[in-house]
């Protein structure tokens, strides 16, 4: 039996952090095996916030970073497909006929849409940002991907993707399946400052940090507020120090000596925080290992993508003759002879 499809993704915006981890990576690097994977940089959704060139231009090394990330964190380019978003034509055409299927008002209850415009302080909502979903919706479904690991803040995006594919099953024959969501083990991380992560803010540990940043970082992690000296008894629950600990120290005795001890007021933050660094150094080593493994290989990034894109090229024709044909857009049924690719497209 063909394999089940994963397709998931980030935006190229910069290097990637913990809660992109729990929130989405450790599904992904654990599921290669069984699913057939997918992962999109999604570089033309960063345009629906900043369409300037020089944002643009910036986002190559951006790209490099999250597929080395990628990479470091043992996502497989043997295993997996990893592609450039910009570089596959139907995306383009999917999102187009997507765009039919939903009305203005639906994506108008998207939370995040007015969430990253006010983000990115845009005084008026650009009919593309309106879209953010109905392209993903095209990234989810160009593969025809069955299972999307996410983090909460996409969450309303992939129910958007759900109901156009139900939708256009109705109104022309089942070509897609319908995605199901998968949650990271902790969906949204907090920041060291306890609050949602951003960077604006600097509040997050990166998978490329090195040891001694991760130290630092910790030190400054916020913990209890009404906790003035180590003796008094402290609050374990919603604290950052150990909602880390519970996420990524494995040394679950450890762990809850830590908080017996803290709420009784017999252990100081200094220790709580030295055990987590350690914990976390440990954690992300083999991540720091393999990254540097990765990096010592000139040309892999560009191999690695160059291979994707022709991958996920050949899927998405596939997938797009599909869609004509059932909606009646092809001259005629059957399979078609090789197209001709656009001028201009390298890859495919
Ligand atoms: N919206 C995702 C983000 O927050 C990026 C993304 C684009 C994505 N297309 C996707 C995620 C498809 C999962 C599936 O950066």
């Amino acid at each position: 039996m063909e394999k089940r499809r994963i397709l998931t993704g980030d935006r190229p915006t910069g290097k990637l952090h913990l809660g992109h981890y729990v929130g989405s990576l450790a599904n992904r690097v654990q599921l290669q095996d069984e699913y057939e994977c997918f992962f999109i940089i999604a570089d033309l959704h960063t345009l629906t916030t900043r369409p300037e060139k020089h944002h643009i231009i910036e986002m190559r090394h951006h790209i490099r970073d999250l597929v080395l990330d990628y990479l470091a964190v043992g996502i497989d380019p043997e295993k997996s497909v990893i592609f450039v978003q910009s570089a596959i034509p139907g995306t383009y055409e999917l999102n187009l006929i997507f765009e039919m299927l939903v009305s203005v008002p639906r994506l108008e209850r998207v939370p995040s849409i007015k969430e990253m415009a006010r983000d990115a302080r845009l005084e008026t909502l650009p009919f593309g940002l309106l879209g953010y979903p109905v392209l993903q919706a095209a990234d989810i479904l160009l593969p025809r991907a069955h299972l999307v690991p996410v983090g909460k803040d996409n969450q309303a995006h992939v129910e958007v993707a759900r109901e156009l594919a139900r939708r256009f099953n109705r109104l022309y024959g089942p070509v897609f399946p319908v995605p199901e969501i998968l949650l990271g083990e902790v969906p949204t991380l907090v920041g060291i400052d306890g609050v949602k992560m951003s960077k604006s803010r600097d509040n997050a540990i990166y998978l490329s940090d090195d040891a001694a940043t991760v130290e630092r970082k910790v030190r400054k992690m916020y913990t209890d507020p009404q906790r003035v000296r180590a003796d008094i008894p402290g609050r374990v629950e919603g604290n950052p120090v150990f909602i880390y600990h519970d996420a990524f120290n494995p040394d679950k005795d450890e762990v809850e000596d830590l908080k017996e001890r803290y709420r009784q007021g017999k252990v100081g933050d200094v220790e709580v925080k030295e055990r987590l660094a350690r914990a976390l150094n440990a954690f992300l080593d083999p991540i720091r290992e393999r990254r540097a493994r990765y990096e010592a290989q000139p040309g892999l990034i560009e191999e690695i993508l160059r291979s994707g894109i022709r991958r996920m090229c050949q899927e998405a024709d596939e997938t797009m003759h599909l869609v004509r044909e059932a909606m009646g857009l092809e001259a005629q049924p059957g399979p078609t002879a090789h197209s001709v690719p656009p001028p201009g497209l390298v890859y495919c």
